[in-house]
């Protein structure tokens, strides 16, 4: 009998992985399956979600862009499914993401004609929506993504409009410490978490996501775990260089968590595409097994709490068409038939 992933590293760690609007929200397949004039076939997605994961997140759905339509309209009807989905299955969730310069609607940083929003407008409505979050599900949600991708990959510092983000550039520095404020009277029962992608490979963005934690923590801001989201590639990082990562942030006391995993088949900076052999493949199921059993040692010493996918089979992963545009790459741990791969048999032994 196949054993149940989560019920291996059930003494070590929760095993999610994020969900798709196609599996909850049969509205929305039904919207897609007409713009692509074919049907979208999940189920096995669904099952495999249902039987090996004990944790989700909503890969699209519970962001800013897709709930906060204009001043004081909000429409939780995905987010409302995606909640019903995880609560019927049994599945802890958490909720990606409050504040973030992507997938946030453009109008909360305009004022009045197309001006720039002020600070107070801003503010307001940054706080508006957290509460209002808060309020609506903050008993159902384990852990929250409070601040996403704060640290600019150019500069190091917090990002400000030369990175796409108008957070800084509106509210000030202390956005991030007000957000986490007002997270903390909305969602009182959740871990409140810090996110960041390539904090595990580029060490001045790790440093600097250390020293901002150093300050937030000296200000009593309730920030109390690190999200490495760790969407890297079969041949980078070097895994010592990950369990640096986790025990650097794990050395102030906080809690870490692999927020957004996939291991890519390319290089980061490769562009071409290649045949996905089964020498490959095998290759993979080496690197996630060298990945997991960092991360248990990680668990046992404290630090490491949950590790989630971000998919469950390379049929709908968000890396077929990032960086480069459809181009299949296989990054999770069941290939497009939803058949198990050398890397999900080589964790679940
Ligand atoms: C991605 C989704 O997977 C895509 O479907 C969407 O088109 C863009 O966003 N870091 C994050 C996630 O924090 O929200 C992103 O998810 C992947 C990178």
């Amino acid at each position: 009998m196949e054993k149940i992933l989560f019920e291996t590293y059930k003494d070590y760690f929760r095993v999610g992985a994020a969900v798709s609007g196609v599996i909850f929200n049969d509205d929305f397949r039904v919207k897609i399956e007409k713009k692509i004039g074919k049907k979208i076939n999940c189920e096995k997605d669904t099952a495999l979600l249902k039987k090996h994961f004990n944790l989700i997140v909503a890969e699209n759905d519970t962001k800013m862009e897709r709930i906060y339509k204009a001043e004081n309209d909000f429409d939780f009807s995905a987010a409302d499914k995606f909640i019903k989905f995880g609560k019927e299955n049994n599945k802890d969730i958490r909720w990606h993401t409050l504040v973030w310069h992507n997938q946030s609607p453009k109008w909360i940083f305009k004022g009045e004609k197309d001006s720039q929003a002020t600070k107070e407008q801003l503010e307001e409505r940054t706080k508006k929506y957290i509460y209002t979050v808060g309020e609506r599900y903050k008993d159902d949600i384990c852990s929250v993504d409070v601040v996403n991708e704060c640290i600019s990959d150019k500069s190091f510092c917090i990002r400000t409009k030369d990175d796409h983000s108008m957070w800084r550039e509106i509210m000030g520095e202390d956005y991030i410490e007000k957000a986490f404020f007002w997270a903390k009277d909305a969602f009182p029962k959740s871990d409140l978490v810090i996110n960041d992608y390539n904090l595990e490979i580029i060490p001045q963005k790790r440093q600097a996501m250390y020293e901002l934690l150093k300050k937030l923590l000296a200000k009593k801001v309730p920030v109390n775990t690190v999200g490495l989201q760790m969407h890297i590639s079969m041949y980078n990082p070097p895994v010592e260089e990950i369990e640096k990562t986790i025990e650097l942030f794990g050395s102030l006391g906080l809690k870490v968590i692999i927020t957004e995993m996939d291991v890519s088949i390319y290089n980061f900076e490769d562009q071409s595409t290649k045949p996905i052999t089964a020498e490959l493949l095998e290759e993979q199921g080496q690197r996630f097994f060298e990945l997991f059993e960092c991360f248990k040692k990680e668990a046992k010493k404290g630090y490491l709490q949950d590790v989630l996918l971000w998919g469950i089979t390379d049929a709908f992963s968000w890396k077929n068409n990032f960086p480069v545009p459809n181009r299949p790459d296989a990054a999770l741990l069941f290939d497009v038939k939803g058949e198990p791969k050398p890397a999900f048999i080589r964790i679940n032994q």
